[in-house]
């Protein structure tokens, strides 16, 4: 069959060649992969998974480097109405329409400006549940040049809708600081006002439409009408979700004689150390995984993941893909002679950790690439525990947590620590359990010195670390446009400046938590920037390759 890979990215690495990024695509595919603006419109009734499907689709695409977002209408409900009653839901309920109707319009309104900008894939996180409701979506996102992907999650299995309301309505911002119990009753009655007018997408009236029906969480999926690849991708994507609650169990190998001698890469053997972490991990297990979970255990294809697990009870699998970043030249060297032997390749390595590519080695975008197949993978499984390397579990806690690219690569993976991920509709929750082995700290923070060492705390220094990244990394991905970055720095001194007043707290606690909320919001704004910078070059790009494609080469034939 004859494939096409088109470039999507272009640059120069740190020896100054030119480095591109293709993806393939199919021969009637060739032409679309770039302009492709999508609006993936959620349908369903309350309580059926869709803003988890949504935040997966978002998060998924945006580690993948596409530029995704997700615009909730229930957020912008929320801003004229926080915590309704089910009879704001009642059809009858005039008021209630006209606010749900202005809350929609609104969110609609906000995601057609953010394709004007640059986006890729916005999710339409509501039930779009009325034929005509969706009419008006398809209208609104065609007249602007977007293409439209209806997501139904249908599901009539009282048991998993049960469940998903006490674990995840219950805590939704509508019912917070309600009685659970009320909350429940509440909520199924907002049901029943939903179910009085849904229709669900109909195969005859709206065939018309691009949809995928997903029934009782996959058990049947329904495709119809499938236009292009970044289409395709995104349905094979929710396939392999289930919305049922699981965890996953991550954790670095043990402290390996690599890691004492400050040396990268390698296959060495466990420390003393680290061997101890391996035996005392089945009990630690033990203690954190649920008693009768069925687990499946996952780790690299290098002997200190193996070693790591060799205790552990459960069916194993080594995945070549979970091998640790490839270092290339680097490999068995130390920081501190990578920064002797190839000091500018030292430096553009802290300048953009996540771009560089070692020389014949990898770089953090390859390794997200090569992780794609696992992070499939993984979506599909129930209870899964990862054993493996510092890199790669920075770029699979990336996934799951949504940490943008400029952070992930600086993040402190503690060794001999357990970390329990558990997905949610409204972000992943985070434990650690740390085995209490001491071991050298394998962090060195960006522009740090190349020196590593054993330092007293280093592993609850990383813990801690580790700590902040999950607190900073749980915003909502839309909310309705409101103050300002900067006002909201204001707001958030004000505050800060409120409670020193008020509580007495030391002022070193607060000025630690005000330097962080700067820190979450300075990120903001320039993944903000990055991402117009990058929608501003891309069309760039995409306007010139239009003009020049049948001689520049652009799109090249494969066999
Ligand atoms: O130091 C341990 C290690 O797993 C190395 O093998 C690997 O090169 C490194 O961590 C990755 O971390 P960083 O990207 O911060 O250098």
């Amino acid at each position: 069959m004859v494939h096409f890979f088109k470039i999507i990215d272009r640059g120069t690495n740190a020896e100054g060649k030119e480095q591109i990024e293709v993806i393939w695509v199919d021969a009637d595919e060739k032409d679309q992969v770039e302009d492709v603006q999508i609006c993936v419109v959620m349908v369903g009734l309350p309580a059926r998974g869709k803003s988890l499907i949504a935040r997966k689709i978002v998060n998924y695409l945006k580690w993948l480097s596409i530029n995704a977002k997700s615009f909730n209408v229930g957020t912008y409900r929320r801003t004229e109405t926080p915590k309704p009653g089910a009879e704001f839901f009642d059809t009858n309920n005039t008021e209630g329409e006209r606010l749900r109707r202005a809350a929609a319009e609104a969110a609609v309104t906000d995601m057609l400006q953010w394709f004007s900008t640059g986006g890729h894939v916005g999710v339409l996180d509501a039930t779009n549940s009325t034929k005509s409701r969706r009419k008006w979506i398809k209208e609104q996102c065609e007249a602007r040049g977007c293409q439209v992907l209806f997501v139904e999650s249908k599901c009539e299995d009282d048991e998993i809708i049960d469940k998903n309301i006490r674990s995840v309505k219950v805590n939704s911002p509508d019912y917070k600081g309600s009685d659970p119990e009320e909350a429940v009753r509440d909520f199924m009655n907002r049901i029943r006002n939903y179910e009085r007018v849904y229709q669900t997408i109909d195969d005859d009236e709206e065939k018309d439409l691009t949809y995928v029906k997903l029934v009782d969480v996959g058990t049947q999926v329904v495709i119809n009408n499938i236009e292009n690849y970044l289409q395709t991708r995104v349905i094979y994507f929710t396939m392999n979700l289930h919305i049922t609650p699981r965890s996953i169990w991550l954790s670095r190998h043990g402290e390996s004689m690599f890691n004492v001698s400050g040396q990268i890469g390698g296959d060495a053997d466990l420390s003393p150390r680290g061997m101890m972490y391996a035996e005392k991990l089945p009990d630690l297990v033990s203690k954190i995984v649920p008693e009768g979970t069925k687990l499946k255990l996952w780790t690299s294809t290098m002997k200190r993941t193996i070693q790591t697990a060799q205790f552990l009870p459960y069916e194993k699998k080594e995945w070549k893909a979970l091998d640790e970043l490839d270092a290339g030249v680097c490999d068995g060297l130390t920081y501190p002679q990578i920064e002797a032997k190839y000091p500018a390749d030292f430096k553009s390595r802290d300048d953009d950790k996540y771009n560089y590519r070692y020389r014949g080695g990898e770089s953090y975008r390859d390794v997200v690439i090569r992780l794609e197949p696992i992070i499939m993978e993984m979506e599909r499984e129930d209870n899964i525990m990862i054993v493996t390397h510092q890199a790669v579990l920075r770029c699979i806690y990336a996934y799951f947590m949504n940490i943008p690219q400029h952070r992930s690569p600086w993040m402190a993976i503690p060794l001999h620590t357990v970390i329990k991920l558990t997905p949610g509709a409204y972000g992943t929750e985070m434990e650690m359990f740390n085995a209490g082995i001491p071991a050298v700290s394998t962090y060195r923070e960006k522009y740090g010195s190349a020196e590593m060492g054993e330092s007293e705390g280093a592993a609850s220094a990383d813990l801690s670390m580790l700590a902040d990244t999950a607190k900073t990394s749980q915003e909502p991905d839309s909310v309705p446009t409101g103050p300002a970055p900067v006002e909201k720095l204001e707001k958030a001194a004000a505050k800060a400046a409120a409670k020193l007043g008020a509580v007495g707290e030391s002022v070193g606690e607060l000025a630690h938590k005000l330097e962080q909320e700067i820190e979450t919001i300075e990120d903001k704004v320039r993944e903000q920037k990055e991402v117009i910078e990058e929608a501003v070059l891309k069309r760039r790009r995409s306007l010139e390759v239009r003009g020049k494609k049948d001689t520049d080469g652009d799109t090249l034939l494969m066999e």
